[in-house]
């Protein structure tokens, strides 16, 4: 029997009954993996896409997909400066890609749909790592099957560093610079990954009820008692978290998806879109355990009408200890005061690049929906609702919907009147030029490749390498649901 049945199969026929929470107890509080590090860099670096047993809960194997571990990936670690050789194999059943999400790598490079690799077989793309130090990620981009695929476990995280330029913040990986991938999952009776993408997932985007951190569920991570760095990256499908401490305490936003903010920025809570990441810096030097929490995500269509089926599509993870309504625990941090920081204090100014991108000489307009432009109810019924567009076109492999001029700096007008999408673009990192009409703080004006739009935003895209028709980039909602549903289109940079 085909692996890829084993996984969706099981799926469909249990995403049914979701048979009461307490069914079986979930095993939280285990201690935060850290996934090993890959450095590229000498010579070859492997990824191997293949089957996997995770263990989730005692004593019950889910089957899963990994690169080169049985879910998610290792971190790869890339030098600014240096060329990354990269070996991506296919020991699963089915076409995946392997997309380096944030990177600026050329079209034939870029990991996208067009760049399927087969079964059985591998691809070899040599990148030249030109860009600021960042978090980024990668991820598996198949046409239609992207959202299944990293839902499986086909992502991971991807840093740029750059030895030749201190930040001065916390930078020891698993000590004090800790990899954070979060994301939601449903699991079935018998510890199996639960997902099907019909209805109102399909409509909304998959949520999950119960919370992953490196792949451990609401793990807790030892951690000096000083000032730790958090690089976290939201790997879920759909869901928005709305992140704060248990204790209120504030932290500082160091780093959006393209590299360091010019200054720390003070906050309380930090809203993270699916694919976005921020770096924050945390001060644990007072010893005291605390709690990552989320508060709820809110970004339904219309919430009352669908109301009725939002059961299956939007399961909610139960309430945290103390917590507000609606608002569930990520994760924790327990201090080790045995264990001081390394880094004494946070610099005052880091040593961005964000570049000035001048004034745009175009502009164009992007309008997502979800109506297909036949009617919500177009293509006949639940399952098959009409295609999800942009510009009121779905998405084509074969159709380029943008061309740009290498270097150009445009305008892109991206509007999203339904729902809220974060609107990713590749090849890239943009700036947010305003949000309905207003310019953005300071957090969300560094460098980024994922703008949540619930409205109107206006993004200042320079695009510096190229990506011809038959490997183009795209751009597209980061509600993997809605990628997979058409919501993407495809641009040539020449
Ligand atoms: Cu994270 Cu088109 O991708
Ligand atoms: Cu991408
Ligand atoms: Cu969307």
């Amino acid at each position: 029997m085909h692996r890829r049945q084993v996984l969706t199969t099981g799926l469909a026929t249990l995403a049914l009954p979701m048979l009461g929470r307490g069914a079986f107890a979930a095993v939280s509080g285990r201690p935060l993996p850290i996934p090993p590090l890959a450095e590229a860099g000498g010579g070859v670096t492997t990824l191997t896409a293949a089957f996997g047993q995770s263990a989730f809960f005692d004593g019950r194997a889910t089957p899963s997909w990994g690169y080169s571990q049985p879910f998610l990936g290792p971190t790869l670690r890339m030098k600014r400066g240096a060329t990354a050789r990269m070996r991506v194999e296919n020991r699963l059943d089915f076409e995946i890609t392997s997309h380096w999400h944030g990177g600026q790598f050329p079209g034939h490079m870029d990991g996208g749909p067009q760049l399927a690799i087969a079964p059985g077989a591998a691809w070899e793309p040599e990148l030249e790592v030109d860009q600021p130090p960042a978090t980024l990620w990668y991820h598996s981009h198949s046409h239609g099957f992207t959202a299944e695929q990293v839902y499986g476990g086909l992502a991971g995280m991807l840093q740029i560093v750059d030895p030749d330029r201190p930040d001065g913040l916390p930078g020891t990986y698993g000590e004090d610079d800790l990899p954070l991938v979060i994301q939601d999952r449903t699991f079935t009776e018998s510890g199996g990954f639960s997902y099907a993408k019909q209805g109102p997932t399909r409509m909304h985007g998959f949520r999950g009820d119960q919370i992953l951190v490196n792949g451990a569920i609401r793990p807790e991570a030892g951690v000096p008692a000083g000032l730790v760095r958090l690089r976290l990256l939201n790997g879920s499908n759909a869901r928005i978290y709305h992140l704060r401490f248990s204790d209120g305490r504030r932290f500082h936003q160091v780093a959006s998806e393209g590299g360091l903010l010019p200054a720390p920025v003070v906050m309380d809570g930090l809203t993270l879109a699916p694919a976005e990441r921020a770096e924050i810096v945390v001060d644990f030097s007072d010893g005291a355990p605390v709690v990552l929490w989320s508060g709820a995500d809110t970004n339904d269509p219309m919430s009352g009408m669908m109301g009725g089926l939002m059961g299956r599509g939007s399961a909610k993870p139960p309430r945290a200890v103390g917590a507000p309504r609606g608002v569930f625990e990520i994760m924790r941090f327990a201090p080790d005061p045995a264990r001081p920081g390394k880094v004494a204090s946070l610099p005052g100014i880091l040593p961005a690049e964000i570049p000035d991108l001048g004034e745009p000489v175009r502009r164009r307009r992007f309008e997502l929906s979800m109506m297909g432009g036949r009617g919500m109810m177009g293509g006949g019924g639940m399952g098959g609702m009409g295609a999800m567009t942009i510009n009121g076109r779905s998405h084509d492999m074969a159709r380029v919907d943008v061309q740009m001029r290498l270097g150009e700096t445009e305008l892109w007008e991206v509007i999203a009147d339904e729902m809220a999408h974060p609107f990713h673009v590749h090849g890239t990192q943009f700036l947010v030029a305003s949000r309905n009409g207003k310019p953005v703080d300071q957090a969300l004006s560094g460098l980024k490749d994922v703008a949540l739009v619930d409205g109107h935003a206006e993004l200042l895209v320079q695009v510096n390498r190229k990506a011809d028709a038959r490997t183009p980039y795209m751009f597209h909602c980061h509600i993997l649901e809605h990628e997979d549903s058409g919501m993407m289109g495809q641009f040539t940079v020449a």
